[in-house]
């Protein structure tokens, strides 16, 4: 369903989702703190490039953006050549290097909870001595749910973020930070806590 629905709004996609924002800025701050280009960083639900990728490729960082939607991938690949741009889900992305960075970012709360613990064993195991993980997870647990975006269906599921934060500690990071980006309402809005942890 993501898919299609992101294939489907590329282009308010791609219009929505152009500039970092100051806590984004600080949360990648963290993620490259004694990380130096052309160190490499592995970018999960990568989107369109814009802005992470884009941001991390203009001062030399190798990226690896991984992304199921294949119209998103193609404007990452015709603005951001410098780029590798693999079309893939991230229950069966196969990392086939060694990372100095990852990033998953708004794109965990899309997958099913059954594999987040696999997704993250899989990217924290292809991390290096001292590498860092950022990532944004939901704010709540809550049944999984479908909303509407741009008249598209989209898929969401999340744990507490104690539980996300328990299950990176027992996949042996450290957490370096952890915060709450919005609070879960008692209405729609489920939350969204964003984490930086590393590898030891
Ligand atoms: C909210 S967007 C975030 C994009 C980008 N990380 C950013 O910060 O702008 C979610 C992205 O995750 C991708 N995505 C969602 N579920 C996915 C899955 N199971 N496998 C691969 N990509 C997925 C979508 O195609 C979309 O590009």
């Amino acid at each position: 369903m993501n898919r299609s629905s992101y294939n489907a709004i590329v282009a308010h996609w791609d219009v929505t989702r152009s500039t970092l924002l100051s806590y984004e800025l600080a949360f990648l701050d963290l993620l490259l703190k004694n990380t130096q280009p052309p160190a490499n960083i592995l970018d999960l639900g990568c989107g369109t490039g814009r802005p992470i990728a884009e941001f991390l490729l203009k001062r030399g960082f190798r990226v690896t953006g991984v992304d199921e939607a294949e119209n998103l991938l193609a404007l990452a690949r015709q603005r951001l050549p410098e780029g590798r741009w693999v079309q893939a889900p991230l229950e069966t992305f196969e990392p086939d290097d060694q990372y100095d960075g990852a990033v998953i970012w708004d794109s965990l709360f899309h997958v099913q909870r059954e594999h987040f613990e696999p997704v993250l064993r899989k990217v924290v195991q292809n991390l290096r001595p001292g590498a860092r993980l950022m990532l944004t997870v939901g704010g709540s647990d809550h049944p999984p749910f479908t909303d509407t975006m741009y008249g598209q269906p989209f898929f969401y599921d999340s744990l507490t973020p104690e539980k996300t934060v328990s299950l990176l500690r027992s996949l042996g990071t450290a957490i370096e930070h952890a915060e709450f980006i919005n609070p879960p309402t008692e209405g729609r809005d489920k939350g969204r806590y964003g984490i930086v942890a590393s590898v030891a």
